[in-house]
């Protein structure tokens, strides 16, 4: 089996350039499927998800290819419309195929998706805005499937503010017959980065980014040319990597804007972050201090930064309170860094982290992305090496997370470890 291996060498510096949205480049891949025709997405990840998309996309009848970080996407006149249910069940995003198969093809099957286990993760909201808009769904017993001969346009109302549901929703809307208003809609950059793609293949959506989006059903859409909104997590990521080792990086090709709450946070923490128009600085200025954290859909701050900000609030002085509102069971982390040392533990959904802890190396294990990219920080500033095992976690969303951290000083590696180590 194979792990990173993580020893403490001080401070990272330097610079790292962000690479496009994992969250969006899954879900613009999909939307390819709406128009016959090549369309392209730059600026996509070399990550572990989107060769699993591309599978699916591929099993459907599409010519997926890259050059660099440009796919193409060229879409036949006529497309499957049931999803491989091994492919599908190692990938949450699969499920946002079903929006724009239906529109397409009047009726799709969605092998029941994976993705991380950090919580219940249900469809119901994408299924139940389907049934607005005319479909009948059925299950079956690793599928659903939602059939309508033409879709017609509704007024939904989310219960929550769903990021899959909502792009499903949307990529369902733009063939649909009349208007769809989906309101409480998730208003991440990457539901208004799909948007800004479907208006290009010729579609006529508004207000994505608000709470309140309006589609105007047309019939055809083309292929499109598009460019991935950088990743805010990936950024993010790096700024907790830098902060936390008392370092100073500059992030390049971000949107300074996206990560707003998160880099009060930051500062809060006593991080000086510096935004440039597309870069953003982040430099330790020596003793942290706790804060709280609550996370929330955008632009609350991202669940998705939890568990790397629980690392650095296990180095601040005094006791942080972290909340999670998004998912149910995205507390695997904690265990983890408490094997390593942290003083933190869980309280119903709050995480309460005891600062200034030093974190001893250990054999940890990543359990879903984002979880393991935290541990590879917490390998940045514990005493001996640390063991990261099941790094494919990580790899599903950060590309070659290693080696960037490498060239920012890191000490890193990846290297098979005996069997036993898993044991641990
Ligand atoms: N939910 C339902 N019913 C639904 C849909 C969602 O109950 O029909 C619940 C979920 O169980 C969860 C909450 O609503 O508790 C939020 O889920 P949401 O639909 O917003 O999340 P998602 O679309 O499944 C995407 C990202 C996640 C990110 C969340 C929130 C992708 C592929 N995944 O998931 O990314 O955490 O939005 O921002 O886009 C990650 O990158 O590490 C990651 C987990």
């Amino acid at each position: 089996m194979d792990a990173f291996v993580v020893r403490p060498a001080g401070p990272l510096s330097g610079r790292v350039r962000v690479n496009g949205a994992k969250n969006s480049s899954l879900k613009l891949v999909a939307a390819a499927l709406l128009a016959e025709g090549r369309s392209v997405v730059r600026n996509v990840p070399d990550i572990a998800d989107m060769r699993v998309m591309a599978g699916v996309l591929a099993h459907l009848g599409a010519d997926v290819d890259h050059d660099g970080d440009a796919w193409s996407v060229d879409v036949p006149a006529v497309v499957g419309t049931a999803t491989p249910p091994a492919l599908a069940a190692r990938l949450r995003a699969s499920i946002c195929v079903l929006g724009p198969l239906l529109a397409r093809c009047g009726r799709a099957r969605a092998a029941l998706p994976g993705g991380d286990r950090i919580g219940s993760r249900n469809i119901d909201m994408h299924l139940g805005g389907l049934e607005r808009m005319g479909a009948t769904v059925e299950f079956g017993p690793d599928f659903v499937e939602a059939r309508a001969d033409r879709l017609v346009g509704a007024d939904i109302d989310l219960e929550f503010a769903s990021v899959g549901a909502t792009e499903n929703l949307l990529m369902a809307a733009v063939r649909a017959a009349g208007t769809t208003t989906i309101a409480n809609a998730a208003r991440e950059p990457e539901v208004a980065d799909l948007a800004a793609f479907l208006n290009a293949m010729g579609a006529d959506v508004r207000g994505a980014g608000t709470p309140t989006v309006e589609v105007r059903g047309v019939g055809e859409l083309r292929p499109a040319t598009h460019q991935v909104v950088p990743d805010r997590i990936e950024a993010g990521t790096f700024a907790v990597a830098a902060a936390v080792s008392d370092g100073e990086v500059e992030l390049e090709g971000v949107v300074p804007g996206h990560l707003r709450l998160a880099l009060d946070k930051l500062r809060a923490a006593g991080i000086e972050a510096e935004a440039g128009d597309t870069t953003l600085t982040v430099r330790g200025r020596g003793a942290l201090r706790g804060v709280d954290v609550v996370t929330l859909p955008y632009p609350g701050f991202p669940t998705d930064l939890q568990p790397q900000f629980l690392v650095l609030l296990s180095q601040a002085a005094g006791t942080s309170m972290v909340t999670e509102n998004v998912f149910d069971g995205r507390f695997s982390a904690v265990a983890e860094l408490a094997r390593m040392g942290a003083d933190a533990y869980v309280e119903g959904h709050h995480i309460i982290v005891r600062g200034r802890r030093r974190l001893r190396g250990a054999t940890v294990r990543a359990t879903d992305v984002r979880a393991g990219a935290a541990l590879v920080l917490a390998g940045l500033v514990a005493d001996g090496p640390t063991v990261v095992l099941d790094p494919h976690h990580v790899d599903r969303g950060y590309a070659d997370f290693a080696g960037r951290l490498r060239a920012l000083g890191a000490d890193i590696e990846r290297r098979g470890v005996p069997a036993r180590a898993g044991a641990a």
